[in-house]
């Protein structure tokens, strides 16, 4: 959500959560009434952090595509306990970083579907280096 919400700062955009209930379930009916010609993109974790909660990533994509909206899907919590499978759910985006799946921090996964990585050009690459008494660590940003 921060990251969500420094994007928006910097991009001048508009940020629109979709509510969930005493649950923690997304009111996914109440999605389509969040959508305007305005909508870029939707962004939705697969498996929440906080609650605990699966979220319909199925049905939201389709929702979205209904109206031509990329969804992005943050697989960071559902990646090393559910089957993903990107093709099935059809999804534009999906990330999670290697440290989920227990691999070396520093490096992650960004899935795109052909034609957005076509139209999405890196403009900018950012390498910072830390090191600490342990590892030395690289983190790469790419700016898209
Ligand atoms: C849903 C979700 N997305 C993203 C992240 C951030 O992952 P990272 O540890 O790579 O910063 C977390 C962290 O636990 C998370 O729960």
């Amino acid at each position: 959500m921060f990251h969500g919400k420094c994007f928006c700062q910097r991009k001048n955009a508009k940020l629109k959560f979709i509510p969930f209930d005493n649950d923690g379930r997304l009111e996914i009916e109440k999605l389509e009434g969040l959508i305007n010609k305005k909508t870029k993109i939707i962004s939705v974790v697969h498996v929440s952090n906080a609650l605990g909660t699966i979220n319909p990533i199925k049905k939201i994509i389709k929702i979205a595509h209904k109206y031509n909206i990329p969804v992005m899907v943050d697989a960071a919590q559902s990646i090393q306990h559910i089957p993903v499978d990107v093709q099935e759910l059809d999804c534009d985006f999906l990330a999670f970083s290697g440290h989920k799946i227990y691999g070396p921090t520093g490096i992650g996964v960004l899935y795109a579907k052909e034609k957005w990585l076509e139209q999405c050009r890196p403009t900018r690459v950012v390498a910072i280096w830390s090191i600490s008494s342990h590892l030395k660590k690289r983190l790469t940003c790419i700016t898209i």
